[in-house]
């Protein structure tokens, strides 16, 4: 054996020693930065993942997008070469239409409105297509809050007070057909540039909730905030299904008694932080506003508009009405 060899193989033999027996390490994707919904979702589920398995599982978080950009990690995960992302549900519903119901303007109202959608039949039917469609399972729910408009150019609270902004949204049919019920042509962008195109003023605004905003310190970069109510940012862990499936039925059921834990403790992390952190953003200078006439406008334009033309891809107007009468709503 050289020395070279033999030097390596004594690294390896002590770094074997220091490490705990046999667990396993997956890798997380985290679209965004620290102190945000995601990672909150990524450590309670690492956290319950090690629980459940008596030390045999756990996670690494990489925040920032720093393994792909969000729609790249579906991808990623689709094919195998990932194990686990957390990424808002906009940036699934591309490759699995069906979730677009949850991103479609105003069917969410309120937090409990997204917990019953993702947790009873409605989040389970998804989750089966978007195994299908996209090769990935959803195993836990992330609740970010409404996404919320920045701009660093002028207070915003009617529709005609968005006429000559450029607006970042995400890679999303519906998020960009809603921009335009508005009047406006948005800019449909990949997450990871998004930071860096505000900064650079090649583009005014984006939509995001508070938590999000924060945790990729769009306050430096952004000044006044629309309390819209459009669209209740879900955040999906998904793991890859190949992987999934190369598990034994036991550990299955750890990942997914760990998804859960996750999800119920995204929902409380939600309600423990959200006003808080608008507090802290408001102290760091950005300004808020409401939208004119309780966003009566804002509503009625993107609820005529942009359902009608998604009812298709969602899987028809049955699919929708199915989800507003769940929540106690008139079909549409
Ligand atoms: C997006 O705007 O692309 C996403 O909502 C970002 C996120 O995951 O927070």
């Amino acid at each position: 054996m050289t020395y070279m060899k033999r030097l390596l193989t004594g690294t390896v033999a002590a770094l074997a020693l220091a490490l705990p027996a046999a667990a396993t390490e997956y890798r997380i994707a985290v679209g965004d930065g620290a102190g945000g919904t995601q990672e909150a979702l990524g450590k309670a589920f690492i956290a319950a993942l090690e629980e459940e398995s008596g030390g045999e599982m756990t996670g690494k978080l990489f925040l920032n997008g720093q393994l792909g950009d969000e729609q790249d990690t579906v991808t990623a995960a689709a094919t195998g070469t990932l194990d686990f992302s957390i990424l808002a549900i906009n940036n699934i519903t591309p490759f699995s239409p069906s979730v677009g119901t949850l991103t479609l303007p105003y069917v969410i109202l309120s937090q409990e409105d997204a917990e019953t959608l993702t947790q009873g039949e409605i989040g389970q039917q998804m989750i089966e297509q978007t195994i299908e469609d996209a090769g990935v399972r959803i195993i836990g729910w992330g609740y970010s809050g409404f996404r919320v408009l920045t701009n660093s150019k002028k207070p915003v609270s009617t529709v005609e007070d968005l006429k000559g902004l450029v607006i970042r949204v995400p890679k999303n049919e519906i998020m960009i057909e809603t921009y335009k019920s508005w009047g406006i042509n948005p800019t449909p962008m990949a997450w990871g540039e998004t930071f860096a195109a505000l900064q650079q003023k090649v583009v005014d605004g984006q939509d995001n909730p508070y938590m999000t905003v924060y945790a990729m310190k769009f306050d430096e970069v952004q000044k006044y905030v629309t309390d819209l109510h459009y669209i209740f940012s879900i955040e999906p862990l998904i793991v890859s299904e190949a992987m999934f499936e190369s598990l034994s039925e036991e550990e299955q059921a750890q990942v997914l008694a760990a998804g859960e834990a996750a999800t119920q403790a995204s929902a409380q992390f939600l309600r423990d932080q959200e006003a808080k952190i608008r507090e802290e953003l408001i102290a760091r200078g950005m300004e808020i506003s409401e939208p004119a006439d309780g966003e009566k406008e804002f509503m009625e334009l993107a609820t005529s508009a942009v359902w009608p033309k998604f009812y298709d891809q969602i899987g028809g107007k049955e699919v929708l009405d199915n989800v507003l009468t769940s929540l106690g709503r008139e079909p549409a």
